[in-house]
């Protein structure tokens, strides 16, 4: 069997075509593509603006730069890619890490309790982790009853609508549902966050060239944004092919002892990731052997994620301590099984037949 990784992109002759194409234009930064790929983008999320960025981490950043004044405090996940939370500290904020939920996302009611406590708290940064829409009306809810900002990190869930939050961002990072190779969305409803993002994108110029904010050059090329049109047409069918393999593994383990896949096979989720976790208590072998194992047998498994407040830069800076049993058991557990369109049944069977053999009861 040959190396399956956990994640990879699908790239078709209509995806090489049409960046050739684009390669002999006469734009290769910002030309017509570029404002294509963003209506496409606005549309299909029903928000009113869209910003292409330079990567899904650029999309954070400018979003936490719109959104954040230094030294607000932000309710966050330690269950994401460290970029989520190195935005807020990007702004000069102050990233508190909340524990998690049993579907791995941010757990919300526990976000209530500190809004409850703290009048100072001014947003919150969520992640639809793994490709699990959040839900959007607890969020709705925290947004007005305690008027603050919500960032929903949709890097996990691409094309996701745009309902009550402020910002949502997408990444195009090749293992995610569309790649630009890389490349990033931050869409928003609100005018004038999007001005703002905007002029951030572009050195903080407004569109007479005039500088009024200390901006960066994060835009998207015309020749990534039109490998993201001719991607994003086959979104629906990515995300299909994405369930039908989620659906399989949750048959496969279905009551199984050890083995347990994070949720119950849900169409709520665009499965980014498919984690599963394992009772490492029950068997004899550990988790890092397993990983090592499952890669010695071609099978490229994957750990989301390591607790971002227990990251070494993180501990330097006082985080490490927050009381999040929960974040704690689960990076014990999880792992991250191969899902993308391309992996097909014979290669998902073997990843199925050769975890359950490796996973065997004391
Ligand atoms: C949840 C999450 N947020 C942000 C990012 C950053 O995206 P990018 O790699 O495009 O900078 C990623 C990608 O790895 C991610 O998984």
């Amino acid at each position: 069997m040959k190396f399956i990784p956990y994640g990879k992109q699908t790239i078709d002759q209509d995806d090489i075509d049409i960046v050739v194409q684009t390669l002999k234009s006469d734009f290769l930064t910002t030309g017509l593509k570029v404002n294509e790929f963003e209506q496409k983008i606005y549309e299909k999320t029903n928000a009113k603006y869209c910003v292409s960025v330079a990567n899904g981490t650029a999309a954070l950043h400018l979003s936490a730069l719109a959104l954040l004044n230094k030294g607000d405090k932000v309710l966050t996940t330690p269950n994401s890619f460290i970029a989520t939370s190195n935005s807020i500290l990007y702004a000069n904020a102050i990233p508190i890490f909340i524990d998690i939920c049993s579907d791995g996302s941010i757990d919300l009611d526990l976000c209530e309790e500190y809004l409850k406590q703290d009048s100072s708290i001014t947003a919150i940064f969520a992640v639809s982790f793994s490709g699990k829409i959040l839900d959007q009306e607890k969020l709705k809810y925290l947004k007005y009853k305690y008027n603050i900002k919500i960032l929903e990190d949709n890097a996990h869930t691409m094309g996701v609508k745009l309902t009550y939050s402020d910002i949502s961002i997408f990444s195009f990072h090749p293992v995610k549902h569309i790649t630009t190779a890389e490349g990033g969305a931050i869409v928003t409803n609100d005018k004038s966050l999007y001005e703002k993002i905007k002029s951030l994108r572009n050195h903080g110029q407004d569109d007479k060239h005039n500088m009024t904010i200390l901006g960066y050059n994060y835009r998207l090329s015309d020749i990534n944004c039109a490998l993201g049109i001719s991607q994003l047409n086959k979104l629906a069918k990515f995300i299909q092919k994405r369930q039908a393999i989620a659906k399989k593994y949750n048959e496969a383990f279905d009551s199984h002892n050890i083995i347990n896949p994070l949720y119950q096979y849900s169409n709520n989720s665009y499965y980014h990731l498919f984690v599963v976790q394992i009772n490492f208590n029950k068997i004899n072998i550990t988790k890092e052997e397993l990983i090592n194992e499952l890669r010695n047998k071609n099978i490229g498994v994957q750990v989301h994620y390591k607790p971002i407040n227990k990251q070494p830069y993180y501990k330097s800076l006082g985080y490490g301590d927050e009381d999040t049993p929960n974040m704690d058991k689960y990076f014990e557990e999880c792992l991250s099984l191969p899902v993308y369109p391309l992996l097909n049944s014979i290669e998902q069977e073997y990843v199925i037949q050769t975890i359950k053999e490796l996973v065997d009861e004391k």
